[in-house]
């Protein structure tokens, strides 16, 4: 029967470049939260907008509802660059690299990757067909020292401050990479949370570099998918193409909420200076709880908001997943960024003062009542 004909093709097999690509360990962590669970597992801002942000929202939704150009209104690119054909707007950060990979990245390519770093760089190399190569960033303060650059490598990916390190690297170094030969995509979604100067970007160090940023986490906007990519313009011209396929555009409603946030100067400011003072409130509600409770004192981390912190138990793992099932905390075991995370556990202190200190607290009762 022709049914059988095509079970035998495999016609439910995902293609070859989705085999063996897997939902990340952060989702799997978080499968294990019940409603008694605090979540210190979450990659997004506590932050709610507040009465401007909202009315900016409605206003934003009065404007045409059609399809914008492929890269974005003009309008909102040019508040992002002088030149817009600079820049292309994209369903999220997320998005941008997917395209970027897609416009550059081949089989046989090897793709540098920090490690520890964000999951899903590695992932999109080897949908590409490409080899991640990861290049160790060292504790405790997680510079780059050596990149494992060969004649294969097509893409350098930097990110800066770091999810899961809230570390920033230094202008030196970023002067270096964008000058070493190969491309380099720097990842900058978390450049205006830092906490004692702004952390420097890449953007226009050289020809080579494109820049990829957005306004999921300074503007608390995670779920409204709106993110740029800055490129020389014939950088850019594969990537739009790309995006093309991938999105069409990006929403317009989500376009014309971010002309409306950067035309609003000085709420904008302020608000900024808000989620910055925020955030430096809960990540030091979680420094103190981490000595107290973990007994471990590590540098207050320069940006982002996470704390590595290096783990009582070496499988961190099984450590994570005893702690969500039995002390009803959720943090992201360090091996999900990288084998140089393992010994190490991301706790994210983008939630209340309460809930940090309290979910800190239950890891060290855990701790103490198994004799750790
Ligand atoms: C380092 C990093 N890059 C990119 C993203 C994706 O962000 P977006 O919501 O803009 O797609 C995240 C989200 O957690 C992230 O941590």
């Amino acid at each position: 029967m022709l049914s059988d004909a095509y079970s035998a093709l495999s016609t439910l097999n995902s293609a070859l470049r989705f085999q063996g690509i897997e939902l990340s360990l952060i989702r799997q962590i978080n499968a294990l939260a019940t409603p008694l669970s605090t979540n210190l597992g979450i990659g997004e801002p506590n932050i709610e907008p507040d009465a401007t942000f909202r009315e900016l929202a409605k206003r934003a939704a009065t404007t045409s509802w059609h399809y914008s150009a492929n890269a974005g209104h003009t309008s909102l690119r040019k508040k992002l660059a002088d030149d817009p054909n600079e820049i292309c707007i994209t369903a999220g950060t997320q998005e941008g690299l997917f395209a970027i990979f897609q416009a550059y990245v081949d089989p046989g390519d090897e793709v540098l990757v920090p490690n520890p770093g964000f999951v899903s760089y590695a992932t999109l190399a080897r949908i590409c067909g490409a080899t991640p190569v990861p290049y160790n960033l060292e504790p405790p303060d997680w510079q780059i020292d050596q990149l494992p650059i060969t004649s294969k490598t097509k893409l350098i990916v930097v990110n800066s401050p770091s999810n899961p390190l809230g570390s920033i690297i230094n202008d030196d170094k970023l002067r270096e990479i964008a000058n070493a030969g190969p491309l380099v995509v720097s990842d900058e979604i978390y450049h205006e949370i830092w906490y004692d100067a702004p952390p420097p970007s890449m953007r226009g160090l050289s020809k080579n570099v494109i820049t990829v940023d957005g306004l999921s986490k300074s503007h608390s906007m995670t779920g409204l998918r709106l993110g740029w990519i800055h490129a020389h313009p014939d950088v850019m011209k594969p990537i739009i193409t790309a995006h093309q396929y991938i999105a069409t555009c990006a929403s317009v409603f989500s376009q014309a909420l971010a002309e409306a946030v950067f035309d609003a100067k000085e709420w904008n400011a302020q608000w900024l200076d808000g989620v910055r003072q925020q955030f430096r409130a809960q990540r030091d509600a979680a420094l103190f709880a981490v000595e107290r409770e973990m007994e471990v004192k590590i540098p207050p981390p320069r940006g982002a908001f996470y704390l590595f912190v290096p783990s009582p138990l070496c499988d961190t793992l099984s450590f994570a997943k005893t702690l969500a099932t039995d002390a009803a905390v959720l943090v992201i075991p360090g091996v999900a960024f990288g084998s140089n995370g393992e010994g190490f556990v991301r706790i994210s202190y983008a939630a209340s003062i309460e809930e940090v200190s309290t979910g800190i607290e239950r890891i060290g009762r855990w701790l103490r009542s198994s004799g750790r």
